[in-house]
């Protein structure tokens, strides 16, 4: 049985001599500054000058996560709560916000029934969101000149959920040996033809084209966390035009790209890539309890090797990564003229802990089988590596931040003064306390009581069909019904 990890659980650190000798204890890098540097000496109020974004200079350091709330309309438009979440995102001080959330191209392509849909339905939605997140920025910071805003355009591939927030529907890239088991997929009825791999890139052109006439600076092409685009990156044993070598599995990609421009849309591109994947992960059943999921394991892979299943994922030992694929994709976007590339890894579907380093697992997933700092510092290694080796034009955000709390400030100052990063990317931190870091760029302290602990509450919210949100910290959420209908799944599952 694979024994629960001893976590020392970051608050119990009193200061950053604690937490550099915790991060030494286990024989990990993560550089961490002395002081929280606040006004405009700050490395994270530095805007950055030299790249463009649709003729705009980024006017800090610092960017929101696309996060999805599970709660748009049944037709995939605007709901109160989207709003809200948009103008919590203008209220952060950041001034990317790297996609905004995840929208369908077409409504078979949605995560859940409630995600929003990138059409000319809603269009005028779409503007309205964006303004109100450009407003809440404008009443907060004076001005909103520099913010430069992206919608992210997906396809969910297998993890479609378009009808039944409890019900799979996939549609996949090519049979996944362990994937296919876990999920249920007995039969390849749901793998995309190459006829309807091209229709769908036609559907991507027409999202770009909303994207640009609602105001968008840029689209974000999806390429992360096992959804369709980045199961095409690693669809080396599917036949035909979109799979096998190198420059079939990249070909959507590239398809996509020609049809926006030869659609005369001059929006910029962005590519959100989860650079590596492993192996997919499960609870050991051994150490498993009613409501307490064991430490995570991976799954038998023994029959799979060499492991033709995962992107940037080193074929020997599918635990490991390899980056040799990633920095060629990263050179073919610097080619197209990708302008921000968002680095992320695996999947909350199938290996939680490397994409979003977590105390508490969310309901679907696993004890931690590493100390969640360990997923930290390989994320912050692998984009110091992919942007050491990529073309200079390529803007670099970081993700998986959030898990280091009280030294976020500390470490974001240090991996973007020292070119790490260009930008650091927030995820959950910005759920339960958006203006961490422009707390600390404007006043030098935080507010702890907001820091985000990585309860997984907003990731397991919707694993139970409810809206996502950050229920222990958000008011907002905590006085929903929802937030008792939560707790009392959470206690059934017990
Ligand atoms: C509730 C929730 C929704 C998310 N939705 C998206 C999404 O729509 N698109 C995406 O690329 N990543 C999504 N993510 C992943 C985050 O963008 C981010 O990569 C992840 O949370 C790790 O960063 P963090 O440590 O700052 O939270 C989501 C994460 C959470 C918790
Ligand atoms: S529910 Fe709140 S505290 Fe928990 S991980 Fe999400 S944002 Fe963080």
């Amino acid at each position: 049985m694979a024994d629960p990890i001893k976590m020392v659980r970051i608050p119990s650190l009193k200061n950053v001599a604690e937490f550099r000798s915790h991060v030494a204890s286990l024989g990990i890098e993560i550089p961490c500054e002395e002081e929280i540097v606040s006004g405009e000496r700050s490395p994270l109020a530095q805007p950055l000058a030299e790249r463009l974004v649709n003729g705009k200079k980024i006017g800090n350091r610092f960017a929101v996560q696309p996060m999805e709330g599970w709660d748009g309309t049944r037709t995939g438009g605007v709901t109160p709560e989207v709003t809200r979440r948009w103008q919590r995102f203008g209220e952060s001080g950041a001034k990317l916000i790297c996609g905004g959330e995840a929208m369908a191209v077409r409504a078979d392509g949605r995560a859940n029934p409630n995600q929003l849909i990138i059409n000319e339905h809603n269009k005028a939605d779409l503007a309205q969101l964006r303004n109100d997140l450009l407003t809440a920025h404008r009443q907060r910071y004076g001005q909103a000149e520099d913010v430069i805003i992206g919608f992210q355009l997906t396809h969910s591939g297998r993890f479609c959920k378009p009808t039944d927030k409890l019900r799979l529907e996939p549609r996949l890239a090519y049979r996944h040996p362990i994937l296919d088991r876990k999920f249920g997929v007995a039969s390849g009825d749901q793998v995309w033809t190459d006829d309807e791999v091209d229709r769908l890139v036609e559907d991507f052109v027409r999202a770009a084209r909303v994207a640009w006439e609602t105001g968008a600076d840029f689209v974000d092409i999806k390429h992360c966390h096992g959804y369709l685009l980045h199961e095409f990156l690693s669809a080396f044993t599917r036949p035909g035009k979109y799979g096998g070598s190198f420059e079939n599995r990249t070909r959507i990609l590239r398809e996509i790209i020609s049809g926006i421009r030869a659609d005369s849309n001059k929006i910029e591109i962005a590519v959100r890539l989860s650079a590596f994947d492993f192996v997919p992960f499960r609870p050991d059943p051994a150490g498993s309890l009613p409501g307490k999921p064991g430490v995570g394991i991976p799954e038998d892979f023994s029959g799979c090797l060499p492991y033709r299943f995962g992107f940037g994922t080193d074929k020997d030992n599918p635990l490991r990564y390899d980056l040799t694929e990633p920095e060629r994709f990263l050179q073919l976007c610097s080619e197209l003229g990708v302008k921000i590339v968002n680095i992320s890894a695996g999947s909350p579907y199938y290996n939680p802990h490397i994409q979003r380093p977590a105390a508490y697992p969310p309901s679907d997933g696993y004890q931690p089988p590493e100390d969640p700092l360990v997923g930290v510092a390989r994320h912050l290694e692998v984009v110091r590596r992919l942007k050491a080796s990529a073309p200079k034009e390529l803007i670099f955000v970081g993700s998986a931040y959030s898990y280091l709390q009280e030294y976020l400030p500390h470490v974001a100052q240090y991996v973007v003064r020292n070119r790490w990063t260009d930008l650091v990317g927030l995820g959950r931190m910005v759920l339960a306390y958006p203006t961490i870091l422009a707390d600390a760029v404007n006043t030098g302290t935080l507010n702890k009581r907001s820091i985000c602990r990585t309860f997984s509450d907003c990731t397991t919210a919707p694993r139970y069909g409810l809206l996502s949100g950050c229920y222990p910290l958000d008011q907002y959420y905590a006085a929903k019904p929802e937030s008792d209908e939560l707790k009392a799944k959470k206690k059934g599952a017990r």
